[in-house]
């Protein structure tokens, strides 16, 4: 592997790892392979808590109110995430939040309770959406691509502007907000201005959006170089940004399938995908060309997403976080050379997978992160490492 280091790599700083919530049903792959993932909230409780003791410091949970591939039944977002921080003790959950279902300061509200209960472990994902129906049968207006956009970033505004100040008001094209105080505010925790806000999109305008706003960018599974043209964009509007000079930090979702040998692993990705369930993938596809496709320059969210790609919703396959732990982990560093942040992963088998990623593929993760510091000239700093118990995970 050749990837040479981007000076925004930082290289300092250990990766962090998140896991997707399973709050919907059917897995994170639309097929009909057996999985032993559930959607519901003993299952998501436990993983939850192995999560935690298996190194990782964030859990992502899905915004879903009806029904896409194949996930006929869903949990709520904000509620399930408050459960599972009250179930846990250092795991942050995020929750995923669409602008044009929520008021900003509703939202800021709840998360600042969330917050106060959690000890400060609550985080929101700011999504601009893709499925129409949603909106639509529920009354409310769709807003074409672009515009969407333009309302997230008002809707960030917003959010960080009460989370800090007192007497805040704003004027804007969506929202209007009169000299308004948040009591309580967040915590104050230091090293964060306030709860964190991570912000999931591809296009164009989701990456300007982010650059301006966001202080996490998540992006669906891409390749390398795929990524790399994210980061740039990213990078470039933030360097014009309300946050300049300082740019988000990225993310970047994997299908993890960690198995003995490259040929188990490979053929477990064949197998997922040779039992797609075909009319729910295929419906996605129709309903997601209201993301990348619909957008002025084509370029976006499953802008050229294959079928096979789409079996994995969030295009996870497309990373390559398939083979032995040793492979899956030298792919992460590459991916931490060009200036991942976190590898946010999803699996087949949830529970035994994170913990079998916690075991068998993060000391590995350290080994080369603390190599590739030393390498060019500069140390890991451990003391940045989450706890871990391993003895403890499946416990
Ligand atoms: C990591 C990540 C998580 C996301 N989570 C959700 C979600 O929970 N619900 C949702 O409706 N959209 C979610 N999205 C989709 C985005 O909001 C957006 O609709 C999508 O990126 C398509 O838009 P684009 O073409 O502008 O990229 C997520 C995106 C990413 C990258």
């Amino acid at each position: 592997m050749t990837t040479t280091v981007s000076p925004i790599a930082d290289l300092e700083a250990p990766l962090k790892f998140a896991y997707w919530v399973p709050n919907v049903s059917g897995g994170l792959v639309v097929s009909t392979i057996e999985q032993r993932t559930s959607w519901d909230f003993d299952y998501n409780k436990k993983l939850a808590r192995i999560a935690e003791r298996s190194g990782f410091e964030y859990a992502l949970t899905q915004t879903r109110y009806a029904a896409s591939y194949g996930a006929d039944k869903q949990h709520e977002a904000t509620s399930f995430s408050l459960a599972l921080l009250g179930a846990t003790e250092r795991l942050k959950v995020i929750s995923a939040v669409h602008p044009g279902m929520w008021h900003p300061g509703v939202l800021a509200k709840f998360i600042i309770t969330a917050d106060h209960i959690s000890g400060g472990r609550s985080a929101v994902n700011i999504v601009s959406g893709w499925l129409k129906d949603e909106f639509t049968k529920f009354g409310l207006p769709w807003l074409e691509h672009d515009a969407r956009y333009d309302r997230t970033q008002e809707f960030i505004d917003i959010l960080r502007g009460l989370w800090t100040e007192t007497g805040f008001s704003y004027s804007g094209d969506y929202y209007d907000i009169d000299e308004f105080t948040l009591n309580p505010p967040p915590l104050d925790i230091p090293g964060r201005a306030h709860p964190e806000v991570f912000f999931g999109g591809n296009s164009t305008a989701a990456q300007f959006a982010a650059g301006k706003t966001a202080d996490w960018y998540f992006s669906n599974g891409r390749s390398l170089e795929g990524f790399q043209e994210n980061i740039a964009g990213v990078v470039k509007s933030a360097a014009a940004g309300r946050r300049a000079p300082n740019p988000p930090k990225f993310g970047l979702n994997g299908f993890v399938i960690a198995r003995d040998t490259e040929a188990e692993a490979t053929e477990t990705l064949r197998e997922i995908i040779a039992k797609a369930h075909r009319p729910a993938v295929e419906g996605f596809a129709e309903a997601v060309k209201e993301a990348g496709q619909s957008t002025r320059d084509g370029k976006g969210m499953w802008e050229d997403s294959t079928f096979e790609d789409m079996v994995q919703y969030n295009d996870g396959f497309r990373s390559k976080l398939i083979g032995t732990p040793e492979q899956i982990a030298e792919r992460i560093i590459e991916f931490k050379k060009i200036g991942v942040n976190l590898m946010l992963t999803c699996y087949l088998h949830f529970q035994e997978e994170v913990e079998a990623f916690g075991r068998d593929v993060l000391p590995i993760v350290r080994e080369l992160e603390a190599d590739l510091a030393r390498r060019n000239g500069t140390e890991l700093n451990t003391d940045l490492l989450p706890s871990t118990d391993l003895e403890g995970a499946l416990a």
